[in-house]
């Protein structure tokens, strides 16, 4: 790893193996376990970069695909990179628009080249490589980028899933080679589906390649939780100690709490700013839905126990009635909500981890169950 970079693990928990840890970027340190918010077309929906710090966000997202076909990476770099684009000072980090080309493009071809697909604001062609993956994310700047990689469906066979994590390999070679800039760090990301000696070869690949961090990709692709933390469960201890472990696309509590438990340091997903723009809010681990008529005399804040702008100053009537009337600021008081909820719940495990009482605080969490919130 760069000397602008380093992991330090402080704290372990005596029975299972969460950790807590310090991730150092040139942007920031990253206190671990930590859930990042994401802003794939550098901004997270309906909020403001002073928002996002008072949620407690210390790394945010941003993503390949969106930002190359709008506006560009030649405007980013030309606004002097993401940090400043975004007015966001803090640690970043961009996905490699593997994933995006996969689940959002029609009309694409892959081959071991890379992918083409069809733009989807103007209809002109694309081509994605591994070697235009980093240059992308070398002119957007962040402090972390990822490799790009193919991530198989669910289901999926046997053959398709040892293929795709195969040339995943492959594509990490060529992400590494294209790589020119030392302060930024290239995780590598782990394929494998639901196989296990297959997320097991791929980890092992990748781990040989000792790269500063890494993360278990093909995740929540639309298999059950217990499943999630069955990958989770083989993959994790595969990945150096001494490193970042980040799991992509996961945000729920069940799935963050047993991950923790498995080692895992990061996480991000869309859950929190989507739910907000569907009126949803999640409190104590449920999701309540705003236009729900209990709200609408209730008059108290949506958890007595955050403190978010949101719960300090506004009832749920009052959010309540915004998102009944469509007003786009019921929209970022409940995403605000939502992103520092989802932050806390990490920060707790974080406290819980260096007082050693991780186990006992979040076993509630860490059974498998139906009830996936
Ligand atoms: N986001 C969620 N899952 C994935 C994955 O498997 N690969 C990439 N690049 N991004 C993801
Ligand atoms: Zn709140």
């Amino acid at each position: 790893m760069s000397e602008k970079f380093s992991f330090q693990s402080l704290a372990h928990c005596s029975h299972t193996q969460a950790r807590a840890g310090v991730f150092v970027t040139p942007h920031g340190v990253v206190e671990t376990p930590k859930f990042m918010p994401v802003g794939t077309l550098a901004n997270v929906k309906t909020l403001t970069p002073a928002h996002l710090k008072d949620a407690g966000s210390q790394m945010v997202l941003a993503n390949t695909y969106h930002l190359h076909i709008q506006p560009g990476e030649d405007i980013v770099a030309g606004a002097g990179g993401l940090h400043k684009f975004m007015a966001w000072s803090g640690p970043i980090l961009t996905d490699s628009g593997g994933f995006q080309v996969f689940s959002l493009s029609q009309m694409r071809t892959i081959s071991d080249e890379g992918v083409t697909f069809r733009s989807p604001r103007d209809g002109r062609m694309i081509n994605l490589t591994p070697e235009r993956s980093i240059q992308i994310q070398n002119e957007l700047g962040a402090d972390v980028i990822m490799a790009f990689d193919e991530c198989p469906p669910y289901p999926a066979t046997r053959q398709e899933v040892e293929g795709a994590t195969d040339r995943t390999y492959r594509w990490l070679k060529r992400c590494i080679a294209a790589h020119s800039r030392p302060d930024q760090a290239l995780f590598g990301i782990v394929q494998g589906g639901v196989y296990p000696d297959l997320r097991s070869r791929s980890a092992n690949q990748l781990v040989d390649l000792d790269l500063p961090g890494y993360a278990i990709g093909g995740v929540s692709v639309g298999e059950s939780g217990d499943l999630i933390a069955e990958i989770v469960k083989v993959t994790a201890p595969l990945l150096p100690a001494h490193k970042p472990r980040y799991l992509m696309g996961i945000g729920t509590y069940r799935e963050m709490a047993v991950a923790v438990a498995h080692g895992v340091d990061l996480f991000d997903c869309v859950i929190p700013t989507r739910l907000a723009r569907h009126g949803t809010a999640l409190v104590g681990g449920e999701r309540w839905n705003l236009k729900n008529a209990r709200f609408r005399e209730d008059f108290t804040p949506l958890d007595e126990s955050c403190p978010c702008y949101t719960c300090q100053n506004f009832s749920r009537a009052y959010v309540s009635h915004l998102v009944r009337a469509k007003e786009q600021l019921g929209h970022t008081l409940l995403a605000i909500h939502n992103v520092t909820e989802l932050i806390r719940f990490t920060v707790r495990m974080r406290e819980a981890i260096l007082a050693d009482r991780f186990n006992e605080e979040f076993a509630h969490w860490l059974t498998p169950t139906v009830d996936r919130t």
